[in-house]
């Protein structure tokens, strides 16, 4: 990339000829592209990609919220190459230090353990195993539509898409609760007045009938819901839920893969509310992009029954990995990003509702830090989710150099903004200018507007 990039570049129609050559050499389809994967690049810095045809996009989902210092922090990098001069492989003093400073920024005053994986799926199969082996309860809680990855028991506790769960017959004993999706109530509800229909089907409906509470080993919950559409739920919902967690005897699972590390504006998400979970999952961007993951559980409930609990991955806690994580903690604390991230959070979710008023595809704006999204409607009257139109204003957007992508369950369609935290003003609003383009091309070709 000739640096250093400041605007994006497009110098032939993504995907160009070598991006092609590339996927068809491994039967990836060309058409959605970019694939759920991301980009083919040939450098990265900062917030820009470069793809393989020398394209510059400006990264607006900062990797699927994993280059949370934008891309190849220098700090980073330079902690990596200095480690992997001396260790590669296996533990150094870093993997005890990282354990330590892991432990004290998860919240709760209690002794924790934290055990290291290389995915953030991993994790949160460690925590529904260690649930359900100090527990000695069969059942696990969770919510139709969140997305926890994809190794089985992850898969078993996901439902953002039926093919993550098609013919894998997924765990058994795992119950889902109704998404607390305002937008979309479920019961077809509005807050505060429904009094939280989807906690009530909780203790109502399912605590009478198939699933007793005395057999629950846990609930897992994102603090915001990734996949379903970066919903965010009232805080409320959270707080009862940790409260019905308590009265029954059932433990809390934050899984805060996506959330943690300031990319709310606090360290994890579940700061905002003030909860401390039993366990939590952490992982994507813990180590920058290098492959590394935790789970941070009550330490009380790693013994059980003269026991201790175990787990271990031969590449676990990897060495340059665990340097990056500590340079990546360093990072956020020395540029202060927490403070930079509410400060443009604020900005960002401003200039979303200003575009909001301009496009009638634009159903609904949600964000709390730099976690954002639009989510992408037909029709304003029935919200009719927006899939194709979505999908048009994504492959707009990245043919004019900005790189985003949507999700969502129940065929919804919001459109991912999640920036480096580092990011400037200008940043914020270059990728919004872009989208802002976008959005009116796509209207244009949707609605044959003129
Ligand atoms: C909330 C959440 N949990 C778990 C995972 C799985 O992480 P990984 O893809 O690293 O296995 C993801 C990935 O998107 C996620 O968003």
């Amino acid at each position: 990339m000739k640096p250093p990039a400041s605007q994006p570049y497009i110098g032939i129609k993504p995907p160009g000829p070598k991006t092609r050559a590339l996927l068809r050499s491994t039967g990836d389809p060309i058409d959605p592209f970019p694939p759920i994967w991301g980009i083919p690049a040939r450098n990265q810095e900062g917030p820009w990609i470069e793809d393989v045809d020398g394209n510059i996009y400006l990264d607006f989902v900062s990797g699927k919220c994993v280059a949370n210092l934008g891309h190849r922090h220098p700090t980073v990098i330079s902690a990596v190459k200095e480690q992997i001069d001396h260790v590669v492989l296996g533990a150094t003093e870093n993997r005890f230090t990282l354990a330590e400073k892991l432990a004290d920024l998860v919240p709760g005053r209690f002794p924790k353990k934290v055990f290291f994986g290389s995915s953030g799926s991993d994790a949160v199969d460690g925590a529904l195993k260690l649930a359900r082996w100090s527990t000695g309860k069969p059942n696990i809680l969770c919510v139709s539509g969140a997305y926890h990855g994809q190794t089985y028991g992850a898969l078993s506790v996901s439902s953002t898409w039926n093919w993550m769960v098609r013919g894998f017959h997924p765990l058994p004993g795992v119950f889902h609760l109704p998404p607390p999706y305002c937008y979309r109530c479920p019961f077809k509800l509005n807050y505060p007045s429904c009094g939280l229909q989807c906690l009530r089907y909780l203790t109502e409906t399912m605590f009478t009938t198939f699933c007793p509470p005395e057999d629950i080993a846990a609930v897992i919950i994102e603090p915001i819901f990734g996949d379903m559409g970066w919903v965010i739920p009232p805080n409320e919902y959270f707080l009862e839920l940790k409260k019905l967690s308590e009265t029954y005897g059932f433990l809390f699972i934050a899984d805060e893969v996506q959330t943690a590390f300031g990319r709310t504006g606090k360290w994890l998400a579940m700061n905002h509310l003030g909860l401390v979970p039993d366990i939590v999952c952490l992982g994507k961007p813990i180590a920058s992009g290098f492959p590394l993951s935790a789970m941070v559980a009550r330490e009380d409930l790693t013994i059980a029954r003269g026991l201790h609990f175990q787990q271990s991955y031969t590449l676990e806690a990897n060495a340059p990995a665990c340097a990056a994580a500590l340079a990546t903690l360093r990072v956020i604390e020395e540029e202060r990003l927490l403070q930079n991230c509410t400060k443009l959070g604020k900005h960002l979710l401003e200039k979303l509702n200003e575009l909001q008023k301009k496009h009638s595809t634009i159903g609904d704006v949600r964000g709390r830090g730099l976690l954002a999204t639009i989510e992408i409607i037909k029709d304003a009257e029935t919200r009719e989710p927006g899939i194709q139109a979505a999908k048009t204003i994504c492959r707009l957007a990245l043919e004019n150099g900005l790189y985003t992508m949507f999700m969502g369950a129940f065929e919804t369609a919001s459109i991912r903004i999640a920036p480096p935290l580092n990011s400037t003003p200008a940043i914020i609003d270059l990728g919004v200018g872009i989208l802002d383009k976008a959005l009116s091309q796509a209207e244009k070709i949707l609605f044959r507007n003129p």
